[in-house]
């Protein structure tokens, strides 16, 4: 053993880094390399939890987590509701037990769906040990990637405006960040599901407006929100969102003549030789009812 490390007082010991994994939308393809990596090297995981049952995110984690190898694994209950105090306390709670073992030296991997820093919890971690800890985050596929994906529409292109607007805001304030915007994801729709539909409504945009749930996941549903109002008023599925395109902009592509390019440029479109894009419901009638969701 090397003179230093003898010498080293046990209270001298490197603490553990904190990661912040984003583990993606749902499907389990989608996590990174990265994130991987680093989950399979992880002696310590923790991951937000209701009171019972194992979340999202660590069920989306569970591939790679299946590999016989022992973890510590720390469960941040909460009830998910309006109130905070429980949530704080919940954070606080976790926040010391992952102090424990980062003290200790040992790595504490934090799953994350999607990705942690986009509306994601992991920043009430992160402020309550950053001072204390080394902190690496792992980007994740975010949500608002996956919906438009399952939607196959471009969220938003060139020099568009675009908002992603949490479902809880009042109607107000979601009419007033539309009227600015080209594009707009309405997250968190769940019982704020007739107020949205209303504001969409009275701006004439409701015709346009696509409902992306579960996105990548078994479950996946895109309809446009109109099929989703026929069948309830009441609430949408919490991992849901609203994507509304107002802009007026197209990706129509001119064909070459592959003969005068080479080969090289040809471009791929649908039939009518338009690549597919954003738009008020360019072939939207082709994607309905999870058809394109993954197909999972
Ligand atoms: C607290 S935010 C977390 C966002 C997450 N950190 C991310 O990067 O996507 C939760 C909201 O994200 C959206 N969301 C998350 N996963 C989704 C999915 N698979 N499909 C559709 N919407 C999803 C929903 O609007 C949900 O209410």
């Amino acid at each position: 053993m090397s003179p230093s490390v003898t010498a080293l007082p046990a209270h001298s010991v490197v603490s553990g880094t904190l990661w912040g994994v984003g583990v993606g939308p749902g499907d389990p393809e989608l996590l990174t390399l990265k994130a991987v990596r680093v989950l399979r090297a992880a002696p310590v995981i923790a991951y937000l939890a209701p009171l019972e049952g194992k979340g999202l995110a660590r069920r989306i984690a569970a591939a790679v987590l299946e590999d016989g190898i022992a973890r510590t694994e720390i469960a941040l209950r909460m009830r998910f509701t309006v109130d905070r105090h429980s949530a704080q306390a919940a954070y606080d709670h976790g926040a010391a037990a992952i102090a424990g073992h980062l003290v200790a030296g040992r790595d504490v991997a934090v799953l994350c769906e999607g990705d942690p820093l986009f509306f994601g919890s992991f920043a009430y971690i992160m402020a309550r040990l950053e001072a204390r800890f080394p902190v690496e985050v792992i980007p994740g596929v975010g949500s608002l990637a996956a919906c438009s994906a399952a939607l196959r529409q471009a969220f938003a292109l060139l020099d568009d405006r675009a908002a992603v607007i949490p479902a809880s805001r009042t109607a107000d304030e979601i009419t007033a960040t539309l009227a600015v915007v080209d594009a707009a994801a309405i997250i968190k729709v769940g019982r704020h599901l007739a107020k949205v539909a209303g504001v969409l409504e009275r701006l004439g945009l409701l015709e346009r407006a696509w409902h992306v749930e579960r996105a990548s996941q078994p479950e996946a549903r895109v309809r446009p929100l109109t099929a989703v109002m026929a069948e309830t008023r009441e609430a949408a599925a919490y991992f849901s969102m609203v994507l509304v395109y107002k802009g007026e902009k197209t990706c129509d592509v001119v064909k070459e003549d592959p003969s005068n390019s080479g080969g090289g440029a040809w471009p791929v479109g649908r039939e009518d030789g338009a690549a597919h894009c954003s738009g008020p419901a360019r072939g939207a009638s082709a994607r309905v009812q999870g058809a394109g969701a993954g197909g999972r």
